[in-house]
């Protein structure tokens, strides 16, 4: 049984898998779609990153392929469907990662309210001199209003993180999750409640359909001026160009990204405004969970193809 791994994982999966045949690609960037069609073709199973397009076309080359574990809680990058439809097994990493995407999305809100990486490059390039009253003024988390687009596993623990700083904390999410509500104070609101009342709007929804391009240039009009936005999801959930005109004039206050609509593409304009801190889609990205995620997924590979069983994360 011959299994693909995309890219070079922290954690030593050579070992776990050793029953396997591996087709380690032990790079540190996203394999070109050639190339993965080229490598796979032959394969029982395939580990990949969520930087891996799996499409229909993939499938029809790899007629024994048997498992995907994509190496991410998101699967937006793999057509589920024709998977099912090819008798393939996907699966992802839920869970390991929740508290760590959501306490990734709490330093991009309290960096941006307290101005940390702006105050970091101006420290850093010398220009202190000495305490002032009006140096680096931002906002307070406490008792502010933090509204949370998908109230799944990583919003809830986003929410877990705001109560311990008294946040007023509302929802919108597909669901209504009644049991949260009473544990973590939460409310759940109209989507129309949510961007017009909140100071901090975090989007930890998976990208589907519906939720495609839902932040527009209508709904950053809508927001608060005082208003920031944080993208812990998946990119396109914010339409980019229009996020770049709500910044330049002024609809929304400024904005924390981990993801892109393009990835790795980031629309330049974003590039040299203060109110705006970009990381390079580092959700998940601590050692702890990166290995769990790394375990997860060879061990979807070895239910499938070694115990013939159904893995605990199968997604279809
Ligand atoms: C995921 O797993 O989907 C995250 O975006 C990784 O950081």
């Amino acid at each position: 049984m011959k299994v693909l791994i995309t890219q070079k994982l922290p954690f030593d999966i050579e070992n776990y898998l050793k029953d396997f045949e591996i087709d380690y690609r032990k790079e540190h960037t996203p394999i070109p779609y050639e190339e993965l069609l080229e490598r796979v073709r032959g394969c029982d199973g395939l580990i990949c990153m969520l930087s891996d397009k799996i499409d229909k076309n993939l499938f029809d080359n790899a007629p024994n392929l048997k498992v995907v574990a994509n190496y991410a809680v998101g699967y937006n990058n793999i057509d589920v469907e024709y998977a099912t439809k090819k008798g393939v097994v996907v699966c992802n990493t839920p869970d390991v990662l929740t508290e760590t995407t959501a306490e990734l999305g709490f330093a991009l809100m309290i960096s941006l309210a307290r101005r940390v990486v702006e105050a970091d490059k101006f420290t850093r390039e010398g220009k202190f001199e000495g305490w002032t009253p009006n140096l680096f003024l931002g906002t307070d988390l406490y008792k502010k209003t933090v509204g949370i687009f998908g109230f799944g596993r990583i919003g809830q623990a986003f929410a877990r993180c705001c109560k311990g700083f008294e946040m007023e904390i509302i929802y919108h999410s597909r669901n209504q999750y009644f049991q949260s509500e009473l544990l973590l104070g939460a409310k759940y609101v109209s989507f129309e409640e949510l961007i017009t009342n909140s100071d901090f709007l975090v989007i930890a929804a998976p990208l589907n359909d519906d939720n495609y391009h839902k932040f527009d240039l209508d709904v950053f009009k809508k927001m608060k001026r005082t208003a920031f936005i944080i993208n812990i999801g998946r990119g396109p959930i914010i339409k980019e160009d229009d996020l770049v005109v709500a910044l330049e004039n002024g609809y929304i206050k400024g904005a924390g990204l981990d993801v892109y609509e393009f990835e790795p593409k980031i629309d330049e304009k974003l590039f040299d405004k203060n109110n705006v801190i970009l990381l390079p889609h580092i959700g998940s990205a601590s050692e702890e969970t990166r290995a769990k995620m790394a375990k997860m997924c060879a061990d979807a590979i070895i239910s499938v193809l070694k115990n013939k069983e159904k893995p605990k994360y199968a997604l279809n």
